[in-house]
């Protein structure tokens, strides 16, 4: 795998994603869209990763937005192409089989917080930012900012911040719930390796099976949803880690998950 503005780094069983063109503020340029999908495919298929970090090179930011330079000349068709090109990478990232948590170290602004928002949760520094100035650009959010953020803040909060462009801090982004948690910039990266290591201690198989039927529970009806989750409940038990996690707990001894 060649990758040119994406670094991947695997620790026990945590791996974490850095984008890296910090010269550009980690500008989501295709190249980079196409690196972090190379970077999925092989994360989907490591049976001994269990929890992905992904976060921005340098302090400054996590990501600064598609790359402007890149979009400014383009035409109706061809801004549809770079659309449904981050869609499709945001989907993946999204549905994942294994949980994603975002570091976000400095800004995080239209394709950077819809970067954020694709991820399963995510935790700022307190320098962080967040916002979606694209309307000030010219253009709609392109990355899935005007489904997600609504799903995640609110529809009236988030058309304020779409509307206004407004960009907001770290812990306002907290207060409204777009971010689970602020802590000091110097401790973001073993914030996020320790929880990641927190849900990397608890069965992989069942984790997995809980972001999908979340994920896929939240796109339908309570009826549709409560059977999404029984069948991921009941495929649990097909599980060697079901075993070991209730035998571990009836025989008071730690338990040793296998991912199997
Ligand atoms: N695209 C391309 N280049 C970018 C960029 C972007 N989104 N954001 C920053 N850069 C580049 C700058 O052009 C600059 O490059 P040069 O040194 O070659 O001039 C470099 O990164 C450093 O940026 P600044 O000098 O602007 O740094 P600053 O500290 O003065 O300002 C900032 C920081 C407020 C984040 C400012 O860079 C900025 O406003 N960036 C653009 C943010 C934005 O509008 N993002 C949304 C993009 S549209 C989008 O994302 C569409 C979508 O939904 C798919």
């Amino acid at each position: 795998m060649e990758l040119k503005n994406v670094i991947l780094e695997k620790k026990g069983n945590v791996a974490t994603v850095t984008i890296n063109r910090p010269k550009a503020l980690n500008a989501l340029n295709s190249d980079t869209l196409k690196d972090i999908d190379a970077v999925l495919e092989n994360l989907e298929l490591d049976n001994e990763i269990y929890v992905v970090i992904l976060t921005g090179a340098g302090d400054k930011a996590f990501v600064a937005g598609a790359d402007i330079s890149e979009m400014k000349d383009l035409n109706e068709e061809e801004g549809i192409a770079f659309g449904t090109l981050g869609n499709n990478v945001f989907r993946r990232l999204e549905n994942l089989n294994k949980p994603v948590i975002a570091a976000i170290p400095g800004f995080a602004l239209g394709g950077g917080c819809e970067l954020a928002m694709a991820c399963d949760i995510r935790i700022a520094s307190e320098k962080a930012k967040f916002g979606q100035p694209e309307a000030g650009l010219g253009i709609t959010p392109g990355f899935g900012g005007t489904q997600r953020l609504p799903r995640i803040v609110g529809e009236g909060k988030a058309k304020e911040l779409i509307y206004t462009c407004d960009i907001i801090k770290a812990d306002e982004a907290l207060r409204i719930g777009l971010v689970n948690k602020v802590v000091a910039p110097e401790v973001l990266m073993d914030e996020a390796v320790a929880m990641a290591t927190k849900i990397a201690s608890n069965a992989p198989i069942a984790v997995k099976l809980c972001k999908d039927a979340i994920n896929r529970g939240m796109q339908v009806g309570i009826d549709e949803a409560i059977v999404i989750e029984a069948e991921d409940f009941g495929k649990c038990f097909s599980s060697e880690d079901q075993k070991e996690g209730m035998t571990a707990f009836m025989e008071k001894r730690a338990k040793n998950f296998q991912n199997k």
